[in-house]
């Protein structure tokens, strides 16, 4: 299994920088005043990073585009890649229009012409992007994850406070989930009793990317020192049916985090929402590997995390990249979820669907409530509307910024685990019902995909504690506590003229 052993953790952590000045706040509940759109009220849109999710958010501001949101126009396009530039500008010129093109971000936030931006490159671009967008006076739609690691993802939330004018908005669209929303006043009312747990499900078919020696050729036509951006420039380790480039970063630690903050971010936020969980857990606990196949990707495809807040009941996160079984690509389902949040109480669970929707049932499986309203594509009118009222309802930026923390934090134990027999696994799992339960259903999974853990063993992660205020880790191992605090994905400032500017000088408020 080709993965980070606490050797490259702790020599890894030794190029990430210092502690960090992270410092407390108020929570960020929306902003006011300022206002979007040109001179007829129209509001002019850039996007940025178009490959793929880019390319839905596009097509939102094209005449005739589908999802078109009204009072929105496209006015500008950037991607760092030629081919990707000439298939925006291409779809732009079929709907009638000419739009300003950019291959460098920091030119198109210089534009008079653009009022708003929707930012979709991959996640280590994020938070500088947000920040530049912001300073430059722009209203921002960031995609999620947040951040690529906790300290940027404070400063992003710092930018949207002290650019207040302007509006930001993450793309955790769940958040506009009404369904959601009206799961979640029945599980306040108490009718199912209380919490007993509550756990994240993702369950995504993730093949292996091909395994292939040493460093790739840059695909033509991208500038790879913008792609790069804040991460380290280094040529890429992959080639995949992707390329050397696009999509397949998700699995490099460099640029992002496996699908715990790829598809996984959605559902953490629903969980940790529905449990009703302020801020950073206490503590946090993982173990995993990247089992069933050898390949370039660095992350895991098995991951089992828990989280826990004082009072209140655990948040199981669970990854799965293999399938129900060995060769097959249908996944498992727990409690009727393979992407989703089951939230345990008393008596019964509600499950809530990638799409947002939500149903309740009892402890046999019977339906008790299938909740109405919107679903989770609400979310793009919801920002639409922001931009008009000046204020964000949905999506805001410091609950987005703890959810993907979360990701992290739950990267950050698994990275500084060891490889472990099964037997020790099983004790530091701990004496937690549910963490148990995902234990014990995890070794049945890896056992249906034939993953024999005696050859493979399982990396386990310490339990990390974390500082809420600081949002900084500890562990009574000083060498883990320092080797995890200055971990890139703890803390990256970024490299050269991509270097993230400090705008949180105190502690985080949790
Ligand atoms: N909300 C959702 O449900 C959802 C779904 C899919 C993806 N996403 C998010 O969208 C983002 C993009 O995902 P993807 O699958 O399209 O990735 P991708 O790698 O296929 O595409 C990213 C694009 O960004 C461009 N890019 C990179 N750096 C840039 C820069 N500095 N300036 C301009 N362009 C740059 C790349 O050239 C590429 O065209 C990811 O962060 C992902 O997490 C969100």
């Amino acid at each position: 299994m080709k993965t980070w052993s606490r050797k490259d953790f702790l020599k890894a952590s030794l190029i990430g920088g210092g502690a960090a000045l992270v410092a407390g706040q108020t929570r960020l509940y929306g902003q006011v005043a300022g206002a979007a759109g040109s001179a007829n009220g129209t509001i002019r849109v850039g996007i940025v990073g178009f490959n793929s999710q880019g390319m839905g958010h596009l097509q939102n501001y094209l005449p005739g585009g589908k999802g078109k949101l009204d009072g929105a126009i496209l006015a500008g396009i950037c991607d760092v890649d030629d081919k990707v530039l000439a298939k925006g500008r291409d779809a732009a010129n079929k709907a009638g229009l000419k739009v300003a093109e950019y291959k460098d971000y920091r030119k198109m936030f210089e534009s008079k012409d653009i009022d708003a931006v929707v930012l979709a490159p991959p996640n280590h671009q994020h938070s500088i992007m947000t920040i530049a967008a912001l300073q430059a006076g722009k209203d921002v739609y960031v995609e999620k994850p947040l951040s690529h690691n906790i300290w940027e993802g404070r400063q992003a939330v710092e930018a949207a406070r002290k650019y207040s004018k302007n509006i930001a908005l993450i793309g955790t669209q769940n958040r506009s989930s009404e369904q959601i929303m009206n799961a979640i006043t029945m599980l306040r009312s108490g009718k199912l009793g209380k919490i007993k747990w509550v756990t994240g499900t993702c369950y995504k078919p993730r093949d292996s990317i091909g395994l292939h020696a040493g460093p790739q050729a840059v695909d033509a036509g991208i500038d790879y020192d913008l792609w790069t951006g804040p991460a380290t420039l280094t040529p890429p380790t992959r080639n995949g049916p992707k390329g050397t480039v696009h999509y397949d970063w998700h699995w490099f630690w460099n640029y992002g985090g496996g699908d715990i903050t790829n598809q996984g971010i959605h559902q953490m936020d629903v969980a940790r929402w529905m449990l009703g969980a302020n801020g950073l857990p206490d503590t946090v606990m993982s173990f995993g590997g990247r089992f069933g196949y050898r390949d370039d990707a660095e992350t895991p495809n098995t991951l089992v995390s828990v989280m826990n807040w004082k009072g209140q009941a655990p948040l199981i996160f669970e990854v799965r990249g293999l399938g129900r079984k060995k060769g097959m690509r249908a996944m498992d389902v727990y409690r009727k979820s393979s992407v989703g949040v089951v939230v345990q109480c008393e008596q019964g669970y509600i499950n809530v669907a990638e799409n947002g929707g939500s149903i309740a049932y009892d402890n046999d499986g019977k339906k008790i409530q299938a909740f109405d309203g919107s679903d989770n594509g609400a979310h793009r009118k919801n920002w639409i509307t922001a931009l008009r009222s000046r204020k964000v309802v949905h999506g805001l930026m410091e609950e987005g910024h703890y959810s993907t923390a979360l990701c992290h934090l739950a990267n950050l134990s698994f990275l500084a685990g060891t490889e472990k027999a099964n037997a020790q696994l099983a004790d530091a799992v701990g004496s937690d019902l549910a963490a148990k339960d995902a234990y014990w259903r995890a070794l049945d999974h890896l056992k249906a995909n034939e993953v024999d853990l005696d050859a493979t063993k399982p990396i386990v992660g310490p339990l990390l504690t974390v500082d809420r205020k600081t949002e900084m880790v500890g562990h009574s191992d000083k060498v883990v506590a320092d080797a995890a605090n200055n971990h890139p994905l703890r803390k990256r400032v970024g490299r050269g003229a991509f270097t993230i500017p400090q705008l949180s000088a105190t502690v985080a408020k949790a």
